[in-house]
């Protein structure tokens, strides 16, 4: 966007001049205030102009307590228009006196709105970083690359306004679009941002690829954005016909970066994807999802690529540092490199790999997978959790099991514990356990923990209930 913030003091003071000027003149999109955070929260349910007003009156409010003389001038003279002569007369002032005051006026209310609006940006931040989830890593590797790129379209003027990264299960695709949306937030005042995830793998059955039983409609993604847009406000919309019209206003009077996660769940996309162009421009979309969109020419497509050989190594030495594996972190290059070679630079496989170098050597897990070598990724997949299943213990595997009824975010360990109908303790150690093997993911959210599993390790459990269901009948 090419409309940024002012930087310095003048630039500041210019724009409250322009601000007081257009007070009862009215001002147009073109509004250099448009981009002020102070200006966006007061633009709820209101438009432009009336926002910049609402602005102006709480700085003058301030201004009145600190100085009541100066609020006075500027009111006189900004919004009623009186002439000098006739302020001067009202503040029992000379006329000389009036135009220096008025400077001096101008500064202190130009020193409120910026306190105004550093909080206003404060609370802004905040409030888009809650509507993100958790993230899942500490570091991200070899991913400054696609954050600089997706980074400039995102941001630039004008279309792509639906951009999809896409990529196998455990790519990277929630966690890079998790890192962008974070750097952007800080980055530009431009946007407001939403995210909502669909609801990943659900349904007995459903295979690797991620065939769904459970699936999120349009509806549901339009009303999940109404609740992250609106939260309990009074102005949010009541009926789901209402929504897309609110969502459309909103959408398109202040611009938005929304990220729809696991597109592919989603059950209608040819009804979502219409929707989407509706409601964007100037808003953008990021979607993610394993299926490529490449039959919609109007989408920028993304397909995010394997860490190379040289950042999957840096990934499995980062993780084995985290996790203290002082024997994987000091292996040189050239052994690790055998993981790469086994498993390719899906992030998630490899941490997959290194979890399992808690409880067995690097050769024999490696040995365990020699097998799979040149496998398709899914396959893959399924022999690496059908190895670590075999090494997992019968608590570890109810555990497991009891996991697939948390929701993409994740349960507290009171859901955990209450579905398993175990010892809070044996769950407990269990779940680090899980923790350890990258099986199960912990985020805190404030003082919350939260333990969820990937989508392919849901997907794997499913195949494998369904199987253990069929041998057992009769
Ligand atoms: N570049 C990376 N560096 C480090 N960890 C990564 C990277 N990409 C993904 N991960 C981790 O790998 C796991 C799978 O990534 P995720 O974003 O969930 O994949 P996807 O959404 O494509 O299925 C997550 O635990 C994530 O934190
Ligand atoms: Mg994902």
């Amino acid at each position: 966007m090419t409309r940024q913030a002012p930087h310095s003091l003048p630039e500041w003071e210019n724009l409250i001049k322009y601000a007081l000027a257009v007070w009862t003149v009215g001002a147009d999109d073109a509004n250099p205030l448009v981009s002020l955070s102070a200006v966006r929260e007061r633009m709820k349910s209101r438009n432009l102009h009336a926002a910049i007003n609402q602005l102006l009156e709480d700085a003058l409010l301030l201004l009145a307590e600190r100085s009541p003389k100066y609020a006075q001038l500027l009111r006189l003279r900004f919004r009623d228009k009186e002439l000098v002569r006739v302020v001067a007369n009202k503040l029992s002032l000379a006329e000389s006196s009036i135009y220096r005051m008025q400077r001096d006026a101008l500064q202190a209310l130009t020193e409120i709105v910026m306190e105004m609006e550093s909080s206003a940006r404060r609370g802004m931040i905040g409030s888009f970083e809650s509507r993100l989830e958790p993230p899942t890593y500490f570091d991200l590797v070899g991913v400054d690359a696609h954050l600089t790129k997706l980074a400039e379209v995102l941001s630039a003027d004008g279309p792509p306004w639906i951009l999809a990264i896409e990529g196998m299960g455990g790519i990277g695709k929630t966690a890079l679009a998790d890192a962008l949306i974070r750097r952007l937030i800080h980055q530009t005042n431009q946007y407001g941002f939403a995210w909502t995830t669909a609801r990943q793998d659900s349904g007995i059955g459903a295979g690797l690829q991620g065939a769904t039983a459970f699936q999120l409609s349009t509806n549901d993604i339009i009303l999940s954005l109404v609740n992250q847009l609106w939260g309990d406000t009074t102005g949010r919309p009541s009926s789901p016909s209402e929504a897309l019209h609110a969502l459309e206003y909103k959408l398109k009077t202040i611009p938005h970066i929304v990220v729809i996660d696991n597109l592919e769940t989603i059950s209608d996309v040819e009804t979502l994807l219409p929707a989407l162009r509706r409601l964007a421009r100037p808003s953008k979309f990021l979607l993610t999802s394993r299926q490529s969109l490449f039959a919609e020419t109007d989408v920028y497509h993304y397909p995010l690529p394997p860490l190379s050989q040289k950042d999957s190594i840096a990934l499995v030495r980062q993780e084995a540092q985290n996790e203290n594996l002082t024997e994987i972190f000091q292996l040189p290059d050239t052994e690790l490199a055998q993981i790469f070679e086994v498993v390719g630079g899906n992030p998630l496989a490899l941490l997959l790999v290194v979890g399992q170098c808690h409880f067995r050597p690097l050769p024999a897990v490696l040995a365990d997978l020699l097998e799979a070598r040149g496998y398709r990724t899914e396959r893959l997949y399924a022999h690496i959790y059908r190895k670590i299943w075999e090494n997992l213990d019968d608590l570890s595997r109810d555990v497991l099991m009891a996991m697939q009824l948390t929701p993409p975010k994740g349960e507290d360990q009171d859901f955990i514990v209450g579905v398993t109908g175990l010892g809070a303790e044996d769950v407990m150690d269990r779940i680090d356990k899980l923790m350890v093997l990258n099986l199960v993911d912990c985020t805190r959210d404030k003082h919350l923990y939260r333990y969820s599993i990937h989508s392919l390790t849901r997907s794997f459990l499913h195949t494998q209930a369904m199987q253990w269901l069929n041998e057992s009948l009769p």
